[in-house]
């Protein structure tokens, strides 16, 4: 493969920082959306200028997809990834500038990647690609055979069995298959833009994911998701890092049962319903990893587009148990003055699901005006300390550094 512009992080320096010693240089302090400053695939992302040239510095056998260069070997993303063999090779799409208007939906077991192309891949506000359908699930009529997973714009999952959401504290039952075994996403913004009489409906329409995750070792580099409600599902046997880039919602609009790991990453709230976080855990281990989210150096804040009449000011929960074996953790984040000053909440008044022991949130080196300590509710999270906080690095929760993490990308924060 030709790989452009790695540089500076070596698997070495990395291994040594989550090892507990000298802190690293990488700490998103809030302000800086870019995370660290190299992408392995700089050069094949990069629009060329002459017609012919654009799969230039890209790994060998690039598809490439394009809804404007006659070049192109395909007008939409699904068709792309379709196409590719049902083996365990390796394979990469590049995506030329433009919107998507389509679901995508891969099922394949050997490693994809998709690059958007972007003149700036460090950077997630530069991104000139957009992915997005519109759907939800109207939850007033909802039919029994109805689930999340209907109602989705990229979907990496073997199959329908398991992406399914389910209802109940153990969710779908556990499926026998494994999907993607790395799947890769760059500089791509995706997007569920929920419709209602012909429009984009800016609020609360029901679940409508942008992402669902199953069954599959998945990251994410410096790209976005968007919706409103339930907004980016990790699933059973699912593992997935995202690194960089922004989630945009507002009711749960993370969720899951798998283990997701997330690095300087900006939560961007366009409303309150329930929390930031909803995740799930169970006591049947899915493989090697500690099922939960954690989030590292990232930030939270009021979504751009947040409809000026919601006050979110001091309303933002960081995160409610969708069952009592939930866990969620915040390390070094930056947290605007929209976050609740209690911090976590229960599921709700008449159902806490809060369980001492077994229930587990937790914080350690939050800051901003959003961050109170004295007014967190330790009957709900731990305010951890420097050695609890330990226990939560990436290789700590994935049982082992995950070798489908692009390091050369990725820089991953050391905290405490
Ligand atoms: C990619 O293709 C070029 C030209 O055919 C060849 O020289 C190179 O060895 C190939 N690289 C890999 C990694 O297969
Ligand atoms: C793909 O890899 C899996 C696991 O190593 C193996 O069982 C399977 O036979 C491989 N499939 C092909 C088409 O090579
Ligand atoms: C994805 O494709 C698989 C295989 O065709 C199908 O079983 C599944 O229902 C699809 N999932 C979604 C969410 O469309
Ligand atoms: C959901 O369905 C109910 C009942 O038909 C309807 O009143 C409501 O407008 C629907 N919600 C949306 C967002 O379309
Ligand atoms: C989870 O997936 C792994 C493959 O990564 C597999 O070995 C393991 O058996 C799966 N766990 C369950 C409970 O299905
Ligand atoms: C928004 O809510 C906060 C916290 O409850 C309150 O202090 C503030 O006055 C509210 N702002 C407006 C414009 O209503
Ligand atoms: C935790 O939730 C499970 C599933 O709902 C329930 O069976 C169990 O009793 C709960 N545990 C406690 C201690 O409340
Ligand atoms: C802390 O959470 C518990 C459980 O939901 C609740 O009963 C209590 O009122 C909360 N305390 C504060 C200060 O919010
Ligand atoms: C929780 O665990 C701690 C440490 O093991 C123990 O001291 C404490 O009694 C436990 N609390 C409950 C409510 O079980
Ligand atoms: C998926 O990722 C986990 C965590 O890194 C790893 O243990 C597991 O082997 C991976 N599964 C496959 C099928 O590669």
């Amino acid at each position: 493969m030709l790989f452009s512009n790695i540089v500076n992080l070596s698997l070495t320096a990395l291994i040594t920082a989550t090892a507990g010693q000298a802190a690293p240089a990488a700490r998103n302090n809030g302000k800086n959306d870019k995370g660290g400053a190299s992408a392995t695939y700089a050069e094949c992302q990069r629009p060329k200028d002459v017609q012919g040239t654009q799969l230039q510095g890209c790994p060998n056998n690039t598809i490439y997809v394009s809804k404007t260069d006659p070049q192109s070997g395909f007008g939409s993303i699904q068709q792309a990834v379709l196409s590719l063999p049902n083996d365990n090779s390796s394979q990469v799409i590049l995506i030329g500038p433009g919107s998507y208007h389509e679901v995508v939906n891969v099922t394949r077991k050997g490693p994809v990647t998709l690059l958007g192309m972007t003149y700036d891949p460090t950077n997630w506000e530069s991104n000139l690609v957009k992915l997005w359908s519109s759907s939800f699930i109207n939850q007033t009529t909802q039919t029994a055979g109805q689930d999340n997973a209907d109602a989705v714009t990229l979907t990496v999952s073997p199959n329908r069995a398991a992406s399914l959401i389910g209802a109940g504290p153990a969710g779908a039952p556990l499926q026998p298959e494994f999907g993607n075994v790395d799947f890769k996403i760059y500089n791509i913004d995706v997007a569920n833009r929920a419709t209602v009489n012909g429009k984009e409906f800016m609020g609360q329409t029901g679940p409508s994911a942008a992402l669902i995750v199953a069954y599959s070792n998945f990251s994410s580099y410096q790209s976005t998701y968007r919706s409103w409600q339930d907004t980016v599902f990790v699933g059973r046997n699912g593992s997935a890092l995202f690194y960089g880039g922004e989630i945009r919602g507002a009711t749960d609009y993370l969720y899951g049962f798998g283990t997701a790991w997330f690095e300087g990453v900006t939560m961007a709230n366009r409303g309150n319903g329930g929390g930031i976080v909803a995740w799930k855990g169970s006591s049947n281990i899915y493989g090697p990893d500690s099922f939960g989210a954690y989030q590292a150096n990232g930030k939270i804040v009021r979504a751009p587009d947040a409809p000026a009449t919601a006050n979110l000011t001091l309303a933002s929960p960081l995160g409610r148990p969708w069952n009592n074996a939930s866990r969620s953790i915040y390390l070094n984040t930056y947290m605007s003055d929209i976050v609740l000053p209690q911090g976590f909440i229960a599921w709700s008044d008449k159902e806490p699901r809060i369980v001492p022991n077994l229930t587990f949130f937790g914080e350690y080196g939050s800051y901003g005006p959003g961050f109170n300590a004295a007014a967190r509710n330790t009957s709900v999270e731990t305010l951890l300390t420097k050695e609890q906080a330990a226990e939560y690095t990436v290789d700590k929760v994935f049982g082992g550094m995950p070798a489908w993490i692009d390091v050369g990308t990725a820089v991953i924060g050391q905290v405490a």
